[in-house]
């Protein structure tokens, strides 16, 4: 094929990429990385090089890249079908056996699914439907949503609102009024460093409970949380946390929304976050996994006990007056079946729980003594080291001095991805669900001598 020579040049003057800093990409300060193919763990540039990808792009390409098994079913389904709405009772085979294949694997008390092309808009439609619940049962005034600091649920209105990072707010006159955001699950980041982690997780519902009672229950629609943080750190909760927050949502009749958009469909090393950590929500984001991104599409897992007043309110108000065009669309479904269908062969799940405490392992064992690791911690295949410029005391470096973003750079000139968390000195890892050992391996010698080289 003759290479494009102006594509670099197309690329700094004419595409907006998102979550850049516009102005040194376009002054071409920052240099660009045209991808051009993948297989399992690896990409490979335009410039020749051959990447191990330990982020699986954006915490998204599970079964690994390069499946053909899924190219072929998005293409077949291409030529059968490309598209057809899902409006008034309409679908596809795909789209009709999708959800039920969701439902298998979403817990018990789940009936229905809704579908979108991104985890923002599915948290957008969870939204929307708990307003809804609530003007269907009488409580019009039941609206505001409780979200986490470091939580990150999408980067739309609403969403951008829900997540609890500054720069996602910053001069976009976010969040809204009717969300509120309580303490963050961070137990290495707490304040009072003599808590236990039980203890910790007692204080975030205390912290929650405090936010219910001076807004008045009666105000307070959903909480809505990972069940373990990710962008905003790739923190696993501390020890008994979910069990304490669930209590206190009971007790106000406050619906919990699980953002199973990183974790659903086996990165924890169970099919769903929300199993692993015994959350019984009543509405489940996904996303990512759920396609490992070979299409878009995303999904609402909507409970029973929510579907009840859905059907309700219809059969009060008329059709539901909420819908995507491409809801549900057969490309992303086709490619739904084929990737669930793939975990299973692929064993993906239980990989993902052993050759992910592996790699933990194998992190926390190379870096644990090094004087500015802070704290390696991770579950399933999701693992994060935190920086600090002093470790007994625990003093955070300044962000100017860039370390996280300089030790990620470091890695991609020794051929391995990560990604800098956005808030913090965090170098994050969640490599395809079908890392091997050996793979690990690479993952966690390179990361040792980034912090080496960064940190000297
Ligand atoms: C937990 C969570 N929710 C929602 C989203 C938003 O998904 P999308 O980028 O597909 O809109 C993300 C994206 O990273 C996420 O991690």
């Amino acid at each position: 094929m003759l290479r494009n020579d102006q594509l670099d040049q197309w690329d700094h003057d004419h595409f907006f990429h998102p979550s850049t800093h516009l102005g040194q990409f376009a002054r071409n300060e920052m240099k660009n990385r045209v991808v051009t193919g993948g297989e399992g763990v690896f990409i490979t540039d335009r410039d020749g090089n051959r990447l191990l990808d330990a982020f699986a792009g954006l915490y998204c390409v599970n079964i690994g890249y390069g499946r053909q098994e899924v190219a072929e079913a998005i293409a077949e389904q291409a030529r059968e079908l490309a598209y057809y709405h899902s409006y008034v009772g309409h679908g596809t085979e795909a789209s009709i056996t999708l959800s039920k294949m969701i439902i298998d694997r979403a817990p018990d008390n789940m009936s229905r699914v809704y579908y979108g092309q991104s985890g923002s808009d599915a948290n957008e439609t969870n939204i929307k439907l708990v307003w809804y619940y609530n003007n269907i049962l009488g409580r019009p005034e039941k609206k505001k949503i409780i979200s986490r600091w470091r939580g990150y649920h999408g980067s739309g209105l609403m969403t951008g609102s829900l997540t609890g990072l500054e720069l996602f707010h910053k001069k976009f006159d976010l969040p809204f009024s009717q969300v509120l955001h309580t303490e963050a699950p961070y137990y290495y980041r707490r304040e009072d460093r003599s808590m236990s982690e039980k203890e910790f997780s007692a204080h975030c519902a205390r912290e929650l409970e405090a936010m219910i009672e001076r807004e008045g229950a009666d105000t307070i629609a959903a909480f809505i949380g990972e069940p373990v943080l990710g962008t905003g750190g790739i923190v696993p909760p501390p020890d008994g946390y979910w069990e304490a927050i669930q209590g206190v949502l009971k007790k106000h009749d406050i619906l919990l929304i699980a953002d199973e958009v990183v974790t659903g469909f086996g990165r924890l090393g169970t099919m769903m976050g929300t199993k692993h950590y015994d959350i019984e929500a009543d509405i489940i984001t996904i996303a990512k996994g759920l396609t490992s991104a070979y299409a878009p599409l995303s999904g609402s897992i909507i409970s029973d006990k929510v579907w009840k007043v859905l059907e309700q309110g219809t059969d009060e108000n008329g059709p539901i007056g909420h819908g995507w065009t491409y809801s549900a669309h057969p490309i992303g479904a086709a490619a739904g079946l084929a990737n669930l269908k793939l975990i299973d062969e692929m064993n993906l799940v239980a990989n993902a729980g052993e050759t992910g405490a592996y790699l933990n392992k194998a992190m926390a064992d190379a870096l644990a003594d090094h004087p500015n690791v802070g704290e390696v911690r991770g579950e399933g295949m999701l693992c994060a080291v935190e920086l600090v410029q002093d470790k007994d005391d625990r003093v955070f470096f300044d962000p100017a001095s860039k370390i996280g973003p300089s030790i990620a750079a470091a890695m991609a000139e020794d051929d391995v991805i990560v990604r800098a968390m956005p808030q913090g000195d965090i170098i994050g890892l969640a490599p395809p669900l079908c890392l091997t050992r050996k793979e690990a391996d690479i993952v966690v010698a390179a990361t040792k001598r980034a912090v080496k080289k960064v940190c000297a």
